[in-house]
């Protein structure tokens, strides 16, 4: 049987990736597929814990005695989040959160017109909703969990990211093609604020959950159980 390291516990995770509408028929999007915050979900449960999830356009099957609250847009994940993170013990930011939407969302259907270009896409920034958790935690001791994808200099990047978000832990990737996105494995570093590392070798993607919750359930406070 699993150790049940996490009963008593609640855990809110987000998962899959946000939508970004330009028109009712277009969206500005991204590849993930929701499988490693399903995988974290799925997980957390085993070991005891109260699991909200967080869902971005994910179609994956609900994993059983786990809460699903579906979002489509970075807005959207930020409420739903933020609402379920301020009694949660800890909060793990798996999703592809878009770092940017479309400036203006056009009501009708943007048109072809005969002859002329089309208008350029202009964006604005969404709201940092993993700094903004670490930021303002819900109550002092709550432990939160980012995740960052990275093309080059990863650890690099990845620890100025850990030290710029505030989170307690970081687990960096590397993407590329055929790499972390829609795949069923996964390879990653987990960077702690303390300064330690923890290497999580290529293997599928409930073995990096194992591991997330292996360093989160000794960083929980103590009195909240
Ligand atoms: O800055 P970057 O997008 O690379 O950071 C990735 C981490 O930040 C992920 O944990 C993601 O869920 C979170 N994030 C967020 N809000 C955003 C963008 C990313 O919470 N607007």
């Amino acid at each position: 049987a699993t150790e049940q390291d996490l009963a008593g516990r609640h855990v809110v995770i987000s998962a899959g990736g946000t939508r970004e509408p330009l028109d009712p028929v277009r969206y500005l999007g991204n590849r993930s597929s929701g499988k490693q915050g399903y995988a974290l979900a799925r997980t957390a449960a085993a070991r005891g814990a109260r699991v909200t999830l967080v869902a971005g356009n994910t179609e994956l099957p609900d994993p059983a005695g786990v809460e699903v609250i579906p979002i489509g847009t970075a807005r959207q994940l930020r409420e739903a989040v933020l609402k379920a993170a301020a009694d949660a013990d800890a909060v793990v930011m798996a999703a592809a959160v878009a770092d940017f939407r479309p400036a203006v969302y056009t009501t009708g259907k943007i048109k072809k017109i005969e002859g002329q270009e089309p208008e350029p896409i202009a964006l604005v920034r969404n709201p940092d909703i993993l700094a903004e958790i670490s930021a303002e935690r819900a109550h002092p001791g709550q432990v939160v969990v980012g995740f960052a994808a990275e093309t080059d200099e990863v650890l690099a990047n990845g620890r100025a990211k850990l030290a710029r978000k505030g989170c307690d832990l970081l687990v960096v990737n590397e993407v590329g093609e055929h790499k972390a996105f829609g795949s069923a494995e996964n390879e990653a570093v987990i960077l702690a604020a303390d300064g330690t590392e923890t290497p999580v070798p290529y293997g599928p993607k409930e073995t990096l959950a194992e591991t997330v919750w292996d360093l989160v359930a000794p960083r929980l406070a103590e009195t909240r159980r």
